[in-house]
Parts: C-alpha cells; sequence; structure tokens
C-alpha cells in the first residue's frame, strides 16, 4: 500500500473516535466515508458460532463499521439469523428432529428458538440460541452498523421490521436478488441497499446496479478485478469485497479505493487497513 493511500485511511477515519450512542453514524454517512470500511462477516466467525448473538458481542470490541449477518424466514414468517437453508451445520436439528436435511423454512420460530447453534462450534458455546434478526440488530445495534444480508423472505417483512425498531438509518440491506432490493426500494427508497454479486462487474452490471439505485455494489473477491472498482465508482457505485481474510490481499484492494472489506477477521482488519 503507498503512504498516501495510507494516509488517507487514518485520516479519513479520525471521526471512529465518536462512539457514544447520540454521535453514532448512520449507515449512509459511513458509505460515504474515504476509505475501506470494516464490515465484520457473520460477527467473529472465527472465535464464536457464526451468527450468533456472542459473535456480534465479540466482534464489537473491534469496532468494525458494521457487521453483517444472513437471514432467513421461518414457517411462520419470521426472520431468523442463519446461513444455511438446511439446519444441520449449524445447529443440533438432528438430534432434536431426528432427520437430516431440515429446512430452515418448515420450522416455526418457536421451534427454532430450541435449537442449540453453539454445540457444534464448541463445547463451551452449548445452549446459544438462534436468534431472531430483530434480537441480533439490538445487539449490533448497541455499537455499530447492521448489513443485513438476506437470504429469503419478503422485502415488506424486513422493511417493516426496521421501520418499528426506528433503525433504518443504521442499516445497509444487502442481497444477492437483485429484485428483492428494488422491492426495498419501492417500499423504502432511504434505507441503503447494496447488490450482492459474482463473476464480472463489468459494465452491464454496473449499469443494472445505477438503473435499481443501490449505492454499494458487493463482489466475490475472486472474482473482483482492481480495474472493476474505479470502473464502478466512476458511474457512482460505492464497491465492497467479500469474503477477504489475507492482509496482503485486503491491502491491495485498499490500495485500489475499495469501500469495504467483508471479513472474518474483523478483530485484526482495522491494523491491516493502517486504522487505530
Ligand atoms: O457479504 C456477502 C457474503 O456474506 C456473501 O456470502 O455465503 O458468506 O453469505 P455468504
Ligand atoms: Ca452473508
Amino acid at each position: 500500500m503507498g503512504l498516501g493511500a495510507a494516509t488517507a485511511m487514518t485520516s479519513a477515519f479520525a471521526a471512529d473516535k465518536k462512539s457514544d450512542s447520540h454521535s453514532r453514524p448512520s449507515a449512509r454517512e459511513l458509505i460515504n466515508r474515504p476509505g475501506t470500511l470494516v464490515i465484520a462477516h457473520r460477527g467473529l466467525p472465527e472465535a464464536f458460532p457464526e451468527n450468533s448473538v456472542p459473535a456480534f458481542q465479540a466482534a464489537l470490541e473491534y469496532k468494525p463499521d458494521f457487521i453483517e449477518l444472513d437471514y432467513r424466514h421461518s414457517s411462520d414468517g419470521i426472520p431468523i439469523v442463519i446461513h444455511d437453508e438446511k439446519l444441520d451445520r449449524t445447529t443440533d436439528s438432528f438430534t432434536r428432529f431426528g432427520l437430516k436435511d431440515v429446512l430452515i423454512g418448515t420450522k416455526t420460530a418457536a421451534q427454532l428458538a430450541e435449537l442449540d447453534a453453539g454445540t457444534w462450534f464448541g463445547a463451551q458455546f452449548a445452549g446459544t440460541p438462534l436468534p431472531t434478526l430483530d434480537a441480533s440488530l439490538d445487539a449490533i445495534l448497541a455499537g455499530s452498523c447492521c448489513m443485513v444480508e438476506r437470504k429469503d423472505g419478503d422485502a415488506k417483512t424486513c422493511v417493516e421490521l426496521l421501520k418499528r425498531k426506528r433503525v433504518e438509518d443504521r442499516v445497509i440491506v444487502q442481497a444477492f436478488d437483485w429484485d428483492y432490493i428494488r422491492n426495498v426500494r419501492k417500499l423504502n427508497a432511504d434505507i441503503v441497499t447494496g447488490l450482492l454479486g459474482k463473476g464480472p462487474l463489468d459494465a452491464a452490471k454496473i449499469a443494472e446496479a445505477k438503473e435499481i439505485g443501490s449505492e454499494v455494489v458487493g463482489w466475490a473477491d475472486k472474482d473482483l478485478q482492481l480495474e472493476a472498482i474505479a470502473a464502478a465508482q466512476a458511474a457512482g457505485l460505492k464497491v465492497w469485497c467479500w469474503t477477504v481474510n489475507q492482509p496482503e490481499r485486503a491491502q491491495q484492494l485498499a490500495a485500489a479505493g475499495l469501500n469495504g472489506l467483508i471479513t472474518n477477521r474483523a478483530d485484526v482488519a482495522r491494523k491491516w487497513l493502517g486504522r487505530s
């Protein structure tokens, strides 16, 4: 990373010193800051069960700009924070239900609340529940902003939840399903949104993102060419990248002007980027 880039990053984040709840920046203010934001992917997933309240609370200690989570709907339409469509990998679903490959969308929120989503990661996390989106927002927004990644579920439910909690200005809602983001924007164009993608970030994708009106594109690290960052930015987009866990790559992307680094290593990412 060049000295100029490092200096710009450090000075651009002087506002990080603001920490009390009244001076916390909005999501829109954050995405428009110069420098590279840190987004804690699934909390702190190398040390805590991913997408759990303990993982989010642990991530807060390292002052990420956003904490990312994934949500899907229960059978009764409650947004639940979990990455996979099936419950097997991160819960004791097999033990509880006696079946493999149980889909989250076939169980009620009450049934899902009984699951243990911690023991798969470590015995010390036994009894950690699958959190709702509602409870996760409470934990994350106590000290950061939230990147809400929708894996499944309609836009109206999410937008209404954010409205009821009065946290529309503290989140960025992202999805691979760009039609979902169109619907979020139809319901509330003031919510900051991001379009997730993979493959080439080319002129057609940039044009579609502009037509939708999202401020951010979040692209797969393996597919993100450095030149594409400048091309998207020239069109007025911010570019985030997932999931970057190596300091050399983080610094390369930051020097190329990346706006947001989505990482499993929020515990060290600020140091990689020259931020205090
Ligand atoms: O931030 C986007 C990234 O989380 C998408 O990938 O599979 O980890 O949700 P995934
Ligand atoms: Ca995700």
